[in-house]
């Protein structure tokens, strides 16, 4: 089997992975989550998102945030934005890549954005042309690509229709979105094999949602069929508001353990990584779902079985 040399992580837990929490979490500890995260290895960090406050009140402090956390060489600090008024923002707090995003299913879409795929797309167009003014680069994430909450089955039809889309946009790299971890190795093979037929492998990455534990299957998959880059959360949190049933990303934590068991580098600490998502599951005060984070911190303890049996 063939595996790439290298892989990019990028670590998108402080926005998709606290966008989905009940409780606020302060803005301090966002802030000393993003820090521990700067010190990690990992070059890449999403750390907020500039979207209507009202339908994501978990990160309203967004700008905030972005203003306060120490920004460390060699690390891009992007944010997800669904308009101009979300990239004025980003602009403002000197965000250094920008994330649009839309899905790939009508209601989806609608329920996420407020708005139809055929509306979507002039948005979109304006804010990548805005940003790209600006100096920034532009990340485009198309949601539901494996299912849709609403509608079930995505045609890749729809996906490639999106994706041509984004493409002539000018957006460089698309993250293609198990919205709520439906996809299994073969859609995914499926899939990628249906895109790569019309653009190059370097412009996706993938972004497993880990629902019913397929996510690190479909990252072996996506391997195998080429692809380098992954989003993943600390800890496996994460989820979107907007579609009922969707749980974590996978967690950045066991990622690198199976990566780097295969001989696949990441520049990542294991370690520091492991030691910022503990952090982030003391604050939230609940166990996660990453299981190197708890086989790290101890829990659950392995079960010894002294019966005989
Ligand atoms: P809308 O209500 O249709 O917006 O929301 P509007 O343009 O009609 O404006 C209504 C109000 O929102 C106005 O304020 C605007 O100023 C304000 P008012 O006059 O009523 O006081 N507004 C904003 N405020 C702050 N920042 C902004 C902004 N834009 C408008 N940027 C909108 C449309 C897109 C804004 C809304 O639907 C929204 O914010 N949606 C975001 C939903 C979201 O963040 N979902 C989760 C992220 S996507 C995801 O998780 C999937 C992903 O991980 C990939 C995957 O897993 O598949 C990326
Ligand atoms: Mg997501």
């Amino acid at each position: 089997m063939k595996w790439p040399a290298n892989v990019q992580i990028k670590e998108v837990g402080p926005r998709d992975g606290l966008q989905n929490e009940k409780a606020f979490l302060s803005t301090e500890d966002k802030i000393h989550l993003i820090n521990l995260m700067s010190r990690t290895g990992l070059n890449y960090i999403e750390i907020t998102s500039f979207v209507n406050p009202k339908w994501i009140p978990a990160l309203s402090d967004s700008l905030e945030v972005a203003k306060r956390i120490e920004r460390v060489p060699g690390v891009t600090y992007a944010a997800l934005v669904p308009n101009l008024r979300g990239l004025d923002k980003a602009i403002e707090a000197d965000i250094e890549e920008v994330s649009v995003f839309m899905s790939s299913s009508e209601t989806h879409n609608q329920k996420n954005i407020n708005k139809s795929i055929g509306d979507t797309f002039p948005v979109l167009k304006e804010v990548v042309q805005e940003a790209q003014m600006a100096g920034k680069n532009v990340r485009g994430y198309i949601s539901t690509v494996f299912g849709c909450p609403y509608e079930g089955k995505v045609s890749v039809n729809n996906v490639i229709q999106v994706a041509d889309k984004l493409l002539e946009m000018g957006i460089r790299e698309i993250s293609l979105g198990d919205t709520i971890g439906a996809a299994s190795p073969k859609q995914v093979q499926i899939i990628l094999e249906n895109l790569l037929k019309r653009y190059p492998i370097d412009k996706f990455a993938m972004h497993f949602h880990d629902t019913r534990g397929t996510a690190l299957a479909n990252v072996l998959m996506s391997l195998e069929m080429g692809i380098t880059t992954f989003d993943s959360s600390a800890g496996g949190l994460g989820g979107c508001p907007y579609a009922p049933g969707a749980s974590g990303n996978v967690a950045t934590e066991d990622l690198l353990y199976m990566l780097h068991q295969m001989g696949i580098q990441t520049g990542i600490n294991e370690e520091k990584q492991l030691e910022a998502a503990q952090f982030i599951q003391e604050r939230i005060g609940r166990a996660l779902p990453s299981r190197s984070l708890q086989v790290f911190t101890g829990r659950p303890a392995p079960t010894v079985n002294e019966g005989g049996e």
